[in-house]
């Protein structure tokens, strides 16, 4: 699937993400490096960091928050009404041409 993804720099980049890799939107980003290492994925995609916290800026539908990622979105910084934890969002078809922008580091 194709996604935009705005880094912290308000650059939009177009990347490639695969649905057949088990890959979360977080590990898209650190796959192409639009964060600087050690700023984004700090827990490993626990839902226990908030440092891969993005916005989603279109209006795809995506699947309900898990308990523990809306906990970590309560208590994280720059939270907004459309906050997604990357990590906690799975590659899928379904997400052909999302688009997100990171939230600034904290
Ligand atoms: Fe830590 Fe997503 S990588 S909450």
């Amino acid at each position: 699937i194709t996604i935009k993804i705005k880094d912290r720099d308000g650059v939009v980049h177009q990347v490639d993400a695969p649905t057949d890799m088990a890959m979360n939107l977080m590990e898209v980003v650190r796959s192409y490096e639009l964060a600087p290492e050690g700023t984004i994925g700090v827990c490993g995609g626990m839902a226990m960091c908030a440092s891969c916290q993005c916005y989603v800026t279109s209006d795809h539908q995506l699947p309900e928050m898990s308990y523990d990622e809306d906990l970590m979105l309560a208590e994280a910084f720059n939270v907004k009404d459309n906050s997604r934890l990357g990590c906690q969002i799975q590659m899928t078809e379904e997400l052909n041409g999302l688009e997100v922008e990171l939230a600034p580091e904290v």
